[in-house]
Formats: structure tokens, C-alpha cells, sequence
């Protein structure tokens, strides 16, 4: 199978900010965009972007995972970046339409078909550093996907980093590339010199997120994760996951978690650590590194907990469990 997001469908959705208005949205090919290299985005990183996925069930049936959810954060981004207003409406159109258009390519499980709207600022003008960009496209791509970690559900190694930060602080909870450019010279370190899979961003000792992925720790009856503040991003994965441990019986607690709390309570036999995103689901973690000193997670494999949340998570997806929350939309 391709790397995860490195095949496209041919056509993607597009709508165009011009003149201080939105045009109407068309499907045009994948590849017809044209920027001039003077483009606000190139320069000054106008850009954000979202990531969704489209899920194939038994009867051929294709469904979009909490749409609303993912619209909203890219409104949101679109906001804290300065970008032109739009909306949510035309994003939704956009994404339904495009779906609609490949549906027959969306992979049974367990692929599934990623949807990733991508938002650019295209004004031609290099000298607006300050200023925002007055034109910009909004446009919408496919990219059928398998299981995102291609170990499946082999415990990951996570590199604690006490000292730097993901990105600025105020930054976190905006899905822009500027923040992953910002994580990848640590995330690429960590590999290298630890053979670490991630960096989990714990600065000052405060446990937030992974460079693409939220954290999520379990002991027990008890699942604990960092309490949503604009440090990290607000994963829709992540507030699945709460919500299905929850139905669950578990108790969720949204707070502050600190290194020395969490080295301590992954000593626990039983203790569980994962990560939640839409292309991890939830990925069992079973090391982590710190100060040069390797620390098992429990056993170190991945735990019964995590493995079942992240199942009643694909049930829903795949249309093998009630849609309780209402988390489906049909194409
Ligand atoms: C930095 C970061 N944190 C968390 C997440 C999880 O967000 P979501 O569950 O909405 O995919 C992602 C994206 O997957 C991410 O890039």
C-alpha cells in the first residue's frame, strides 16, 4: 500500500475569495491550481488546512465522520489566521459534492478515504507582512487511505521534550503548516537520536500533544488527558474518544498532567498511554524517553482499554455499531 497520503483522486473542489466575495464552488483536476510566486501563503504562511475521513460501510454505503466538527476548526483557524471569512455551508457543499463525485473510490475497511480542505491566502503582493491577504482559495482533495502507522498497532515510542515547544503557544489550536514546520527539526532529532516515533511537547513539564496527534493517557478507570486551552490542538478524535469512554463508564479527567505524574503513573502495571487522531485513531504508546532513560507504559503493549475505545470508535465509523452521537453524515 502507498504511503498514507501520497495518492489523490484526479478532481478536488474549489472556491475562489476575490474582491471581497466568495464565487461558487466547482470540481476542477487535482492538480490545476496556478500561484504566483509572489503568493501571500508562500510568504507569509496564510494557510490552514483540515483532515477528515470518508468511511465505506458493508451495505456500500459512504459516510463523512463529524464534517460539522472539522468545519468548524477550519473556521476557526480562519479566523486566528486573518483569512477570509467563509461559510460553513460552502465547505460542507464542497466536501459532500467532491465525496459524492468518488464515492465509488472510498476503500472498504479498513481504509477509508481522507478528505483534506485546504484554505491559501493568494494575494501577489510580498510586501504585506502585516496586512492579510485580500484574495484567497479554498479548496478541498481526496486521498484514499489504509492504516496510517503501517505497524498497525505496535506500541509507539515517545521522546518526552521538556525544553522546546510544538509552536507558539497561542498557536496550538490552529491547524496551520506553520506549526508542523515548526515541530519537524525536534520530531526529526528524536528519530535520529533516539529511534523515537514522535515528540510529545511537554513544556515546562506540562503534557500537551505530539507533533500530529493528541495524547491520552488511561489507569485504570480513570482516562486523562490536558484540558482543552489554546497551547494544542483540539483534536475531534480526541473528543470521540472522551465521549465513547465516557458511554463506557470511565471516568474522563480534562486537567493539567504533568512529566512527573505521568512517569509515575505509566510505572503502573496497568497503566495505558496512546495517541488520538484521524489518521492515528488511537495508537497505543508503550515507551517513553526521557532525560536518555527509556520508560515502559505499563507492559509496554498495547492495552485492553485503549483497544477497545479505539474499536467502539471504527464500529461507528464502519456502520457496525449505532450511530449514537449522530456523528455520521451520508452521502
Ligand atoms: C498537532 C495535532 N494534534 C492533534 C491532532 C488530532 O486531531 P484530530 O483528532 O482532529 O485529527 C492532529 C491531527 O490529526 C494534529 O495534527
Amino acid at each position: 500500500m502507498a504511503a498514507f497520503g501520497t495518492v489523490f483522486m484526479p478532481q478536488m473542489a474549489l472556491a475562489k475569495y476575490e474582491d471581497q466575495q466568495w464565487g461558487d464552488s466547482e470540481i476542477v483536476s487535482s492538480d490545476s491550481i496556478s500561484l504566483h510566486p509572489g503568493a501571500h501563503v508562500l510568504h507569509y504562511s496564510s494557510t490552514c488546512f483540515e483532515g477528515l475521513k470518508a468511511f465505506r460501510h458493508e451495505d456500500g454505503s459512504v459516510h463523512i465522520f463529524r464534517m460539522d466538527a472539522n468545519i468548524k476548526r477550519m473556521a476557526q483557524s480562519a479566523e486566528l489566521l486573518s483569512l477570509p471569512a467563509f461559510k460553513p455551508e460552502l465547505l460542507e457543499q464542497m466536501v459532500k459534492d467532491i465525496v459524492a463525485k468518488f464515492a465509488d473510490e472510498v476503500p472498504a475497511a479498513p481504509g477509508s478515504m481522507y478528505i483534506r480542505p485546504t484554505f491559501i491566502g493568494t494575494e501577489p503582493a510580498i510586501g504585506k507582512a502585516a496586512a492579510p491577504t485580500s484574495s484567497a482559495l479554498l479548496y478541498v482533495l481526496l486521498s484514499p487511505v489504509g492504516d496510517y502507522f503501517a505497524v498497525g498497532a505496535k506500541p509507539l515510542r515517545l521522546l518526552l521534550e521538556e525544553n522546546g515547544m510544538r509552536c507558539a503557544p497561542h498557536m496550538g489550536m490552529v491547524k496551520s503548516g506553520g506549526n508542523y514546520a515548526s515541530a519537524l527539526g525536534p520530531i526529526s532529532q528524536a528519530r535520529t537520536e533516539f529511534d523515537a516515533d514522535q515528540v510529545l511537547f511537554c513544556p515546562g513539564g506540562d503534557v500537551q500533544e505530539t507533533g500530529a496527534a493528541n495524547f491520552i493517557l488511561i489507569d485504570g478507570d480513570e482516562l486523562i488527558t490536558k484540558a482543552l486551552d489554546s497551547s494544542f490542538l483540539h483534536g475531534v478524535t480526541r473528543n470521540s474518544i472522551l465521549t465513547l469512554a465516557r458511554d463506557l463508564g470511565l471516568k474522563v479527567s480534562e486537567r493539567e498532567l504533568t512529566v512527573d505524574e505521568l512517569l509515575e503513573r505509566a510505572a503502573k502495571p496497568g497503566c495505558e498511554a496512546a495517541l488520538s487522531g484521524t489518521a492515528a485513531v488511537l495508537t497505543p504508546v508503550g515507551t517513553l524517553i526521557h532525560n536518555g532513560k527509556e520508560h515502559t507504559v505499563g507492559n509496554g503493549e498495547a492495552g485492553e482499554t485503549t483497544l477497545k475505545l479505539r474499536q467502539a470508535l471504527n464500529d461507528i465509523q464502519w456502520g457496525k455499531a449505532q450511530d449514537q452521537h449522530s456523528w455520521l453524515t451520508s452521502i
